[in-house]
């Protein structure tokens, strides 16, 4: 139930802000945490999508470069084929109208012809020619030649024989005539044939792989990342940069251009094996205009790799320390702004602390200044009503003697007396001027008694329940005060439930920690019987709630309620050491709670009431009546 009526409520808000200062120190702190977490995610993100980005720049450069390449690779190789077609026809030239016969016979003179005509041209390694036999009739590097050999079995040579064929594209490995190693060649075979276009042998111009690895040296530098080959559009292998021994077919992980070769287009970029693997390769290629002939360069996936997570480098060499700068930045300020928080915390709590207690002193000032001027009256009236009540017992002796309708006027004058003489005890209980009488106190006894005691209206329908813990401490208190205040809350209670309803008394002990401070600050740390008396009454408004305490504050009219009750049990309370505290639910109901303070000495005996007492103002009581 809420809410908790205490005597030093808490200031309400003096920012006059919607949001309080609390919600706007941790709105700063989430800032800074998002700000933070920014720091981390966004260069993250950007360091991402710009590494894609870069990535593909420089995939596209690489692919534009070898691009460029092959297309010179492809002019020089049509240059080369040129050339040998030139040379295949100057020879033919030569021995146009030769017989066999008349070649052999003219051979050495022949020999010196042809290798003049191919001597300034390092790109034709070889010339020769054979008969329609595959006998060879004369070279331009050998004489005499071994016409013995027969050669008719060579693929060129078959080849050429179809009257169709007037060029065929070849590759072999042969002997080098300067170091006797054998190199890989390639070779453009041309049929020859007489003027009745029967075939009469071939003629034969060879081209060293040297060349073409000179060649590629100098067009793409002296780097592993790059190969090179010349391909015939069968996929054969026909030269290859680096220079290998193997010419053939085209490796297992250059499947793609085979593919693209066997579909015969024209030019094009292929990749082959993964990003990170060594052998995997970017390869250009472009098909040669007037050959049936391919060139490609390949660059290694690796190298560019290499060459993006450089550039990368860079970047992060940048971009790294500026973003962990960043990010100290924010946690610094975060860091800051936490021990700002800590600070105003520690700030607003000293400031509510004392303006908490300013307002305890003030009230404690007021019900002192209260206390004295009702403590004066009370005194003076009670005189005055010693005097008034002393001569009214004289003439009530001699009553005897008076007429009845006289005798009932002493009566009403008499139970005026005993009135006034209960408000004048009651106003001096509440000025503290009875005198407290602690001793320690077996709690739960005086708690049953209220079952016995006349709080309740007759007829009217109140069920009380006991909820005791029969562990619970003895508290030390005045016994008499205690019932009295406990008869003030059933008698509220009564008021509240208008003849109907359920009064619960509990209790229990409290052990009031540091822990438990916090949620109830109002209470001194320290252990206590507690008592709980709650109805299911009507409850209070809050404006009520707030001044249920003060001394004469009252929702009942002048002639029911004094408005000293809780002020009386607030006022026992805390002179006895302990606290007082209500928590209120409009429509639902009330429940005050006493804190007694717990009696640690287990010698000497403990007291209920002596014998209870028969109502709530005793004719016994000490005082008054004198
Ligand atoms: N259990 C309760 N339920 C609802 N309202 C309560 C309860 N106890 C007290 N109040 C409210 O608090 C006011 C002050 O109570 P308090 O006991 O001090 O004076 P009173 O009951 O009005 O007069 P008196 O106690 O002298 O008969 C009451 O007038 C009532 O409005
Ligand atoms: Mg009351």
């Amino acid at each position: 139930m809420a809410p908790s009526a205490n005597l030093s409520s808490a200031p309400s808000d003096r920012y006059g802000n919607k949001e309080s200062p609390k919600e706007a120190a941790s709105g700063a702190i989430n800032t800074l945490r998002m700000l933070l977490v920014g720091t981390v995610v966004v260069p993250m993100l950007l360091a991402l999508i710009g590494g894609y980005l870069s990535y593909r720049t420089a995939h596209q450069a690489a692919t534009a470069a070898l691009a460029e390449a092959v297309a010179v690779a492809e002019e020089n190789t049509t240059k080369v084929l040129d050339t040998h077609v030139l040379v295949a026809a100057r020879i033919n030239d030569l021995l146009g109208g030769l017989s066999d016969d008349q070649i052999r016979s003219q051979e050495q003179v022949l020999h010196q012809r042809i290798a003049q005509q191919i001597a300034n041209l390092p790109q034709v390694a070889a010339a020769w020619v054979l008969d329609a036999s595959g006998r060879e009739l004369v070279s331009a590097r050998v004489y005499p030649v071994n016409s013995t050999l027969d050669q008719s079995g060579r693929d060129d040579f078959r080849a050429l024989r179809d009257p169709r064929a007037d060029t065929f594209i070849w590759a072999l490995r042969a002997r080098s005539l300067e170091s006797g190693e054998y190199r890989p060649y390639f070779t453009v075979s041309h049929r020859r044939q007489g003027g009745d276009g029967s075939f009469q042998g071939i003629v034969v111009v060879a081209v060293s792989g040297q060349y073409f690895a000179s060649f590629y040296n100098s067009l793409l530098g002296a780097s592993a990342q790059y190969t090179a080959s010349v391909l015939r559009d069968d996929g054969t292998v026909l030269a290859r940069y680096p220079e290998t021994a193997e010419a053939g077919a085209p490796g297992e992980n250059e499947e793609p251009l085979a593919t693209a070769i066997a579909a015969k287009t024209a030019s094009g970029t292929v990749a082959t094996g993964s990003l990170a693997d060594t052998a995997g390769s970017l390869i250009a290629y472009k098909r040669l205009a007037d050959y049936p002939v391919y060139v490609t360069i390949g660059r290694t996936r690796a190298s560019v790799l290499h060459e993006w997570l450089a550039t990368m480098e860079g970047y992060a060499a940048i971009g790294v320390p500026a973003a962990v700068g960043l990010m100290l930045l924010s946690l610094l300020a975060l860091r800051r702004t936490r021990r700002e928080q800590v600070a105003l915390a520690k700030a607003r709590d000293a400031i509510e602390e004392r303006a908490a207690i300013e307002a305890q002193l003030q009230h404690a000032q007021k019900m002192e200044a209260v206390g004295l001027l009702t403590a004066g009256m009370a005194h003076d009236f009670n005189n005055v009503l010693t005097v008034v009540w002393g001569n009214i017992s004289l003439l009530e002796a001699e009553c005897d003697s008076f007429e009845p309708n006289h005798r009932s006027f002493i009566e009403a004058a008499v139970s005026g007396c005993e009135r006034a003489a209960g408000l004048t005890r009651r106003l001096l209980n509440y000025a503290n001027r009875k005198p407290v009488d602690p001793r320690p106190v077996e709690v739960n006894e005086v708690v049953k008694q209220m079952s016995d005691l006349p709080w309740r209206s007759p007829g009217a329908d109140i069920a009380v329940e006991f909820r005791l813990d029969h562990g619970l401490w003895p508290a030390l208190v005045d016994p008499h005060q205690l019932e009295d205040a406990l008869l003030n809350l059933a008698i509220n209670a009564r008021d509240a439930m208008a003849g109907r309803g359920t009064l619960t008394i509990t209790t229990t002990n409290l052990r009031i920690d540091a822990a438990h401070a916090a949620a109830d600050p109002d209470v001194a740390l320290g252990e206590y019987a507690a008592i709980y008396v709650t109805d299911t009454g009507c409850g209070m408004p809050e404006e009520v709630l707030a001044k249920a305490f003060d001394p004469f504050f009252t929702t009942k009219g002048a002639e029911s309620g004094t408005g000293l009750g809780l002020a009386q049990v607030y006022g026992f309370a805390a002179r006895s050491g302990g606290y007082c505290a209500i928590e209120s639910e409009l429509g639902r109901g009330t429940t005050v709670t006493l804190y007694l303070p717990r009696h640690k000495v287990t010698e000497g005996r403990l007291v209920a009431l002596p014998g209870g007492r028969n109502g709530r103002f005793a004719a016994d009581e000490p005082g008054l009546r004198a």
